[in-house]
């Protein structure tokens, strides 16, 4: 499928391969408008949805990741409007819904939207170029994509404060050192180390590569105890399987793991 905001290629060459979606709006930084962010929804449900497809990245260019929502389109709303329309709800939720891991490759500016956009995929690995941040504030309105809610879960409250408060940016050490990126490499690095990340992945076992996902999501919602009870369950349910069968096989007899 041909898409006029994104450019998407699968990449890789074993039984499952990694879709790499390249946001694709330069002149606005990426700007995240309907248009992007429906069919940045049709991209990924369709990866999904393929057997083929093992994990996903998701980057931008080397000036941005994504430099928020279209303020241009914002600016058109007053509340009846954004409330009526479901503005940002409507497309922004589907990410969520996708079972295969997810990689956000971030250069550049990640802020506002974008920001949120990265913290709603699984991995964030970050080029030293990259700024994160969470500017809304300056615009007179708050974040609106989870922003208040995942950024204190990732970096703690008093950093998450301090960046939505101010609308201060914060570069890409100060934002590993957070816990926001699991990673940061130089940025001519970039698609490299995250591709290579999906393609680990790929190679990996499906059902206990979903399974972690579901379980590490978990761990954001409800009780500890629901967690762990949640975990352990798929745990047990994962003995039996192919992928555990050969697993353990191929490290007992010290060869490589052929996961099918
Ligand atoms: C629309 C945007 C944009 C945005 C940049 N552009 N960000 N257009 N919406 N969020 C456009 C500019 O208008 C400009 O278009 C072009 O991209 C290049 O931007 P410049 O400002 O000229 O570049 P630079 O001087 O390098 O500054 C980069 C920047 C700045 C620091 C990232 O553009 C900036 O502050 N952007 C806004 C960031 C922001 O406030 N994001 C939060 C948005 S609210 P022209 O046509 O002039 O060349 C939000 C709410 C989220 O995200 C709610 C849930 C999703």
């Amino acid at each position: 499928m041909s898409y006029e905001t994104l450019l998407t290629d699968v990449r890789g060459d074993g039984t499952r391969r990694t879709l790499l979606i390249t946001l694709n709006r330069p002149k606005a930084l990426n700007a995240l408008n309907d248009q992007l962010m429906d069919e940045l929804g049709a991209a990924l449900k369709a990866a999904d949805a393929d057997a083929g497809i093992g994990a996903i990245v998701i980057t931008g260019s080397e000036k941005a990741f994504a430099a928020g929502a279209d303020i241009g389109v914002l600016a058109q709303h007053d509340f009846v409007k954004a409330y009526t329309t479901d503005l940002i709800t409507r497309n922004w939720e589907t990410i969520r819904t996708i079972r295969k891991p997810v990689i956000a490759a971030v250069a550049g500016f990640a802020l506002g939207g974008g920001c949120e956009l990265a913290m709603m995929c699984d991995i964030v690995i970050a080029a030293d170029t990259a700024k994160f941040g969470q500017p809304e504030i300056k615009l007179g309105i708050i974040p609106g994509a989870g922003g208040t809610q995942r950024l204190p879960r990732a970096v703690g409250k008093a950093k998450a404060m301090d960046l939505a408060l101010t609308g201060r940016m914060m570069g890409a050490e100060e934002a590993e050192r957070a816990g926001l990126v699991s990673r940061v490499v130089p940025a001519d690095k970039l698609l490299e180390e995250a591709l290579d990340a999906a393609t680990l992945i790929c190679n990996l076992g499906v059902a206990s590569v979903l399974a972690v996902k579901e379980s590490v999501n978990r761990s954001f919602e409800g009780t500890l105890a629901d967690g762990i009870m949640f975990e352990r369950r798929l745990f047990h349910a994962l003995f039996g399987t192919p992928d555990q069968i050969e697993g353990m096989d191929a490290f007992l007899n010290k060869r490589k793991a052929e996961f099918k």
